[in-house]
């Protein structure tokens, strides 16, 4: 085991920046990070943006702090780059609702229907898909394609609300976020009967029953945007507890508060700062994907960035 360890956070952290210097890395962190993890990202972000910016950087490394699809979105974007996951660990439920076998029989089913993949999924299944799309951008992915049947996997929730905002026949998938799944209705309305004056700001991976109660159903950066157009000084945040640190950080004159205790994604808590820096250290742990999949998959994610104008 190496001594390196027991080092102290702030011993860690410079250690990191030193390396990440030497070895021209760029750290991504996602919204529901760690606080320590979002506070040494160079930028913190949604699916989307990340996406983005992974595929832009002219960093030579991507160390991706998140979990697997996510670093496996950047690596399809930027084969070139070592993309590095500081957690080998981390995966997603969600993602894992869907193998390629299964969407093979569900196409058959449905021949006439366009697949769009939500980009929490493999590089095989977003290889299969005819576009991808995340929660920030799912409504316009979807009206953008030629096909009036979309067969929208893998999260029935995010294809549940796009439903709501379209003419399209949405198919839905059986998939859903286990910790979105855990908030329940009476402890939003207990905070509400608090904090009367609160908005409630809601992912849409959330269930119907959360969603009927929102005043906005937002990606996680168009959460941290909405909040601070907004006139309102209290909101109640539905979405995994790691985003009340960047919403925190952003407006610290606001108050924002979780429902049912907080709600806590265990894969996105795995990333340590001893994790970041054996990362860097030793280039640990490179995504890799066989090239006849990624070129398929990165079409898929060439016809979203493509749907989606730059902000
Ligand atoms: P965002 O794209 O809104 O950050 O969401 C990603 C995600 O995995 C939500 O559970």
């Amino acid at each position: 085991m190496s001594l390196d360890i027991f080092l102290d956070d702030q011993e860690l952290i410079s250690r990191i920046q030193k390396l990440k210097k030497e070895r021209n890395a760029v750290i991504l962190a996602h919204s529901y990070e760690r606080p320590e993890i979002q506070d040494i990202a160079d930028y913190v972000g949604d699916s989307l943006e990340l996406s983005r910016l992974a595929a832009k950087t002219d960093a030579d490394v991507i160390v991706f702090c998140s979990v697997h699809f996510m670093a496996e979105t950047a690596k399809i974007l930027s084969p070139q780059k070592t993309v590095l996951l500081p957690a080998a660990e981390a995966g997603c439920p969600l993602a894992d609702m869907i193998t390629p076998t299964q969407l093979a029989i569900k196409k058959a089913e449905h021949p006439n229907a366009a697949v769009v993949a939500y980009v929490n999924c493999s590089a095989e299944i977003k290889a299969m898909a005819d576009v991808c799309c995340t929660s920030a951008n799912a409504v316009q992915v979807v009206d953008a394609m030629p096909q009036d049947e979309i067969l929208f996997v893998p999260d029935q929730h995010l294809g549940r609300w796009v439903q709501t905002q379209t003419d399209k026949k949405i198919i839905l998938w059986a998939g859903c976020c286990p910790t979105h799944q855990r908030m329940k209705v009476k402890d939003i309305l207990d905070l509400k009967q608090q904090y009367p004056d609160a908005e409630v700001i809601v992912h849409p991976e959330s269930n119907k029953d959360i969603c009927d109660l929102a005043n906005a159903i937002l990606s996680t950066s168009q959460m941290l945007r909405y909040c601070q157009a907004s006139e309102s000084k209290t909101f109640v945040i539905c979405t995994e507890m790691g985003m009340l640190h960047r919403l925190r950080t952003a407006m610290p004159d606001k108050t924002f508060l979780q429902p049912s205790k907080g709600l806590i994604c265990p894969n996105m808590k795995m990333t340590q700062l001893e994790d970041v820096y054996e990362s860097l250290k030793e280039l640990k742990h490179p995504i890799e994907i066989p090239e006849p999949i990624r070129i398929k998959a990165l079409q898929a994610l060439n016809g979203m960035l493509a749907a989606v104008p730059l902000k």
